[in-house]
């Protein structure tokens, strides 16, 4: 973030120098909804609240280009100027998030088109074609006109492109995309020949002889080619990135010293992006993250989606541009926050790297389709209790402002993720349709946290980047685990088997390990890439119906039961077996093995799902094997979080109670010498912490490496 330089705010005051250490606070705004008489209103009772920062412009294109030819900026001159004065700066979006009508009347062949060949319409947002070459030249010419003319606004601290790109408009299945997928293509195989190879051309008569055959996977008439649809899924996340960039470009180049974000939503089953690949083309990572209340694990989601945006940051400080105040309006039923949960919710966002905390959006629209949409000045006005929650949740930021800056600190267990394998596994014509990717990599997350244990949410591709350092992304990690990583390219089956033959231990979850990078099966017996590494051998599937179970054997809690998939595994001598499977398609057969390889490193698979409370053992059973030990007493493990950021001298550990009742938190020796930053309700003795319920205590001690 670049904040702006001190200067007189319009009250005589002194606004705080860039330099001064702050977190950001405040929302998304859009004066352009009310008239300007309103606008003082904001501006004093943001400053009431502790807003410093807000993103402007996001969906104001029509009003600043009303027709192709006029530009009208007076608004936003006038917007900007007063947020300057009142200490507010300003992330200013490029604008181009949702096309003005005059442009779709005269462009429709901009508009997206669905799998089915209907076209989206305007009326909603986002109606545009990322590969359409006619709307990138007017949404690039606005682009230009934003830069050119913000370019030396002392308020702009942050660029902002478009807004949460692909949101509704990453799969287009347009004659543009089309066209756009065959150059894509072309890029990525070379030749027809090396193309039919990998989609695997020679099934169903699929051979193409001309690359003008080629189309997006519109609707087949039964299962379509899978790695066509894979290959779309990537070109789609490539096409958004690369418009990403042309817009970046202009801002680069007019503006090369104003960082340039654009908001992620690293949140929920939103996967069409792999913002992994993304994070490097921008300079700060952002993120918009909103709960599901139909969603029982919603907390661990959230905090599973926060990690994971500080891993996609590389640990970085990063920038929540979205999350509630209350109620959303777009899920089936909306449901307001509880008591002390936008403070809870906006602490684990900070526990995990996040120096700024924002929301959708800062008044709430009396109009629109966002009507309904909480905001930090709800309808019911200042003397609300979302307005007084907002207001005290400034001054408590502001209290926290040393925190910003610092890094999260890695866990020692590695989690890892793959777009590749989401978009994958969960294709049509598999052992079972069941499986979710997703729920699978957050079960082994809320395993951990069962266990009382941070775990790290690590994206596989960054286990390949780096210089030449395959696995260096796994450096400091006790264990990793790869949950339902069906599509492993060699080199990354090869980076993992370095990370356990050096002495770590991979643990290699249910469907995994089954494709190459063209969804091609590794041959010879499943999991294909991992068979070696973990001395066993599977040649069937044993999908299991809904709600259907197998009963577990061995070392596990009584009782424990595998679900949705099994697969009937043989083992080599060195090879131990952990547990088996006491009856469903595969009597008697290993369930979880393990195998110790001559490194000293440990390489172990589980065959099937496990229910909720056997995950919980098992994690706790490895862990405890290297060497790791929760700081929560046992009590409290899963009710409280411990997330941990770190600068040059001081740590920083967030005590989240994320359950709806007070718990005390005993304090070891080994805890050192904790002091308080933010108690919020909690009290610190001695030797314990109590949290009420929903609370966060922030605490602080000097920073010593060696504590465990
Ligand atoms: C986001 C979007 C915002 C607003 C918000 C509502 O998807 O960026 O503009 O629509 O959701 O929750």
């Amino acid at each position: 973030m670049r904040w702006p330089a001190a200067h007189t705010l319009a009250d005589g005051s002194e606004s705080l120098p860039a330099d001064a250490a702050r977190i950001g606070y405040g929302a998304d705004y859009n004066p352009e909804q009310w008239p300007e008489e309103v606008w003082a209103d904001d501006m004093r009772l943001m400053r009431e609240a502790g807003v410093n920062i807000v993103s402007l412009g996001i969906f104001s294109w029509a009003l600043l280009q009303p027709t192709p030819d006029t530009w009208d900026f007076g608004w936003l001159d006038r917007a900007i100027d007063l947020l300057h004065a009142n200490g507010i700066a300003v992330d200013l979006a490029t604008a181009t998030a949702s096309p003005p009508p005059w442009l779709t009347e005269l462009h429709p062949e901009v508009l997206p088109v669905t799998r089915t060949g209907e076209t989206i319409w305007p009326g909603g947002r986002q109606q545009w074609r990322p590969t359409s070459p006619v709307f990138r030249r007017y949404a690039l010419a606005l682009v230009e006109q934003m830069a050119e003319r913000y370019a030396d606004h002392p308020a702009l601290s942050m660029w902002h492109i478009s807004n949460e790109l692909g949101c509704h408009n990453v799969y287009d299945f347009s004659d543009d995309a089309a066209s756009a997928f065959r150059t894509w293509l072309e890029a990525r195989y070379g030749s027809l020949v090396e193309l039919n190879r990998a989609w695997g051309t020679a099934f169903w008569s699929q051979n193409y002889s001309a690359w003008s055959q080629i189309l997006p996977p519109r609707l087949a008439a039964t299962h379509p080619n899978p790695t066509q649809q894979l290959d779309f899924a990537r070109f789609s996340s490539d096409a958004l990135k690369d418009y990403l960039i042309d817009e970046r470009e202009i801002l680069r180049r007019v503006t090369p010293t104003v960082p340039i974000t654009t908001n992620f939503m690293v949140m929920g089953e939103t996967r069409g992006m792999d913002y992994a690949d993304w994070a490097g083309e921008i300079d700060l990572v952002s993120n918009d993250h909103y709960l599901l209340v139909a969603d029982p694990q919603a907390f661990e989601e959230l905090s599973f989606s926060a990690n994971l945006t500080g891993q996609i940051a590389g640990r970085a400080p990063w920038f929540l541009m979205e999350h509630s105040t209350s109620a959303v309006n777009w899920q089936p039923v909306n449901q307001a926050k509880s008591p002390g949960q936008l403070r809870r919710d906006s602490l684990t966002h900070l526990a995990h790297g996040a120096d700024a905390i924002c929301f959708f959006q800062w008044r709430a629209s009396l109009a629109g389709a966002e009507k309904f949409h909480s905001a930090m000045l709800p309808h019911a006005g200042p003397d609300s209790t979302v307005f007084q929650s907002v207001t005290r949740f400034g001054a408590e930021l502001a209290g926290l402002a040393e925190v910003a800056g610092s890094r999260t600190k890695q866990a020692r267990i590695g989690i890892l993720f793959d777009w590749d394998s989401w978009w994958a596994a969960e294709l049509d014509s598999h052992p079972t349709e069941l499986l979710r990717y997703k729920t699978e990599a957050m079960a082994w997350y809320t395993a951990a946290l069962a266990n009382g244990l941070q775990a790290d949410i690590v994206p596989a591709r960054s286990v390949l980047s780096g210089p030449g350092l395959a696995g260096s992304a796994l450096n400091g990690y006790d264990v990793v685990i790869a949950p339902m990583l069906y599509l492993v390219p060699i080199p990354l089956a090869d980076a993992l088997a370095d990370y356990a033959q050096g002495g770590g231990h991979l643990v290699v979850g249910v469907f995994s390990g089954i494709a190459d990078a063209d969804d091609h099966i590794h041959p010879g017996g499943y999991p294909g890439a991992f068979r070696e590494l973990l001395g066993i051998r599977a040649q069937e599937f044993g999908g299991l119906l809904a709600g259907q179970t197998v009963a577990l054997t061995g070392e596990l809690p009584a009782g424990s039961t595998g679900s949705l998939l099994t697969h009937d595994v043989t083992v080599g001598p060195d090879v131990e077996v952990l547990a088996r499977f006491a009856d469903g398609p595969f009597p008697g057969v290993p369930a979880i093995t393990t195998r110790e390889l001559p490194g000293g490193g440990r390489a172990s698979f589980v065959g099937t799902v496990l229910d909720r409370a056997a995950l919980t053992a098992f994690v706790g059973r490895i862990s405890a094997d290297a060497g790791l030990s929760s700081p929560l007493p046992e009590d409290v493990r899963g009710s409280v979080q411990l997330a941990v950021r770190q600068s040059d001298t001081e740590e920083y550990l967030f005590y989240i109670n994320h359950s709806a009742r007070a718990v005390t938190v005993a304090l070891r020796p080994a805890d050192g010498a904790l002091a308080s930053l933010d108690l919020g309700g909690s009290t610190l003795a001695a030797d314990s912490l109590t949290l009420p319920a929903t609370g966060v205590a922030v605490l602080r001690r000097p920073r010593t490496e060696a504590r465990p």
